[in-house]
């Protein structure tokens, strides 16, 4: 298994990664999954978008943020006059859970290091978690969204805020 110290040795472009890990059995949703979602947008954005998981449009079309919840993203990119094209945008784990429920702590463990590299390599200026999942996935915290808004917080020593998901 990979640990968080191999991170240096993973390819250092987004594609190369891609294709590394897009075949990734390591945990059972590499079983259930139509597709692996890895992300989507600009490699060089100043901001990362990070949701929690792929749900049914995205598993079926292999991109993050495509179904409902996708839609009202795009308009609430627009509204600040940012496309898709802008920015950068994945999910903590890359394959859909069953019925959308939540991520297992083991899916954590074995998909977070992904993310890492994702953020590594992209160098975003500012994280934006969506919803109180992805939040408190990425943070090991229990805190309620309501908590988290209107702070900064740190991961991967990039600052993060947390804000609604848009589902
Ligand atoms: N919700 C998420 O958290 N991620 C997606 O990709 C789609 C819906």
């Amino acid at each position: 298994d990979m640990s968080k110290d191999d991170i240096d040795t993973l390819p250092g472009n987004l594609d190369s990664f891609k294709k590394l890990i897009c075949t990734c059995k390591k945990c059972p949703l590499g079983e259930t999954r139509q597709n692996f979602v890895f992300g989507f947008g600009n490699p060089q954005a100043d901001v990362g978008f990070v949701g929690e998981a792929p749900g049914e449009q995205e598993d079926l079309q292999g991109v993050p943020f495509v179904g409902r919840a996708g839609k009202l993203l795009d308009k609430i990119l627009a509204a600040i006059e940012l496309t898709r094209d802008d920015i950068y945008i994945c999910n903590v784990l890359k394959c859909r859970p069953p019925n959308n429920r939540d991520p297992l702590p083991s899916e954590v463990e074995q998909c977070e290091p992904y993310l890492l590299n994702q953020l590594r390599i992209i160098k975003p200026k500012l994280i934006v978690a969506l919803g109180r999942v992805a939040a408190c996935t990425i943070l090991k915290t229990k805190e309620s969204l309501k908590n988290m808004r209107n702070q900064i917080f740190k991961y991967a020593e990039v600052d993060l805020i947390v804000t609604y998901h848009p589902a």
